[in-house]
């Protein structure tokens, strides 16, 4: 993972709120789990990005028992690219929450929050996150 491995959140596939990648090329298989066609876990290679700024990425078997081997990253993103901030389980959000923290209320929905999996709501509208997504400055 570096930050060759992001790029304009809108080239995903979007699942209700959030977009879908899958960077070992089976996208078909995290999409199906999304949609619910599949069952959890996610598998890997797989990279969920509600917000430009945040995405998480499922690693290899055993890269983290405690994440179910997610990992966590807090991104800069320009147009000129993507620096990462922090990862991992104390990569924190803007407002310096750390995503585990949060995401791991969801841990047995594979960690994914949406709205019903008992994770802290955001501070942020629906529509809010439209606009950011759509303000990406990777996607020209
Ligand atoms: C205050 C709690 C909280 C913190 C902190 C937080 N998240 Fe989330 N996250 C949520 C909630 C709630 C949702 C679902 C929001 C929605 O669908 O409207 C979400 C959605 C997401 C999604 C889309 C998939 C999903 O779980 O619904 C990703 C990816 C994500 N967050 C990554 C991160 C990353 C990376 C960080 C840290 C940089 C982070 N989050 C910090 C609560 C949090």
């Amino acid at each position: 993972m570096t930050e060759a491995s992001f790029d304009c959140i809108l080239d995903g596939t979007k699942v209700r709120r959030f977009y879908v990648k899958n960077l070992l090329d089976d996208l078909a298989a995290s999409v199906a789990v999304a949609e619910g066609e599949a069952p959890l876990p996610y598998p890997r290679g797989t990279l969920l990005q509600l917000v430009p700024f945040e995405a998480m990425v499922k690693r290899e078997v055993g890269f983290s028992e405690e994440t179910n081997d997610w990992e966590f990253f807090a991104l800069l993103p320009t147009d000129e690219g993507t620096e990462i901030a922090t990862r991992g389980n104390d990569a924190v959000n803007f407002l310096g929450d750390t995503c585990f923290e949060c995401h791991s209320a969801a841990a047995n929905n594979d960690f994914v929050c949406e709205t019903d999996n008992g994770c802290v709501s955001l501070p942020t509208p629906a529509e809010v996150i439209i606009t950011l997504q759509e303000a990406d400055p990777r996607c020209e």
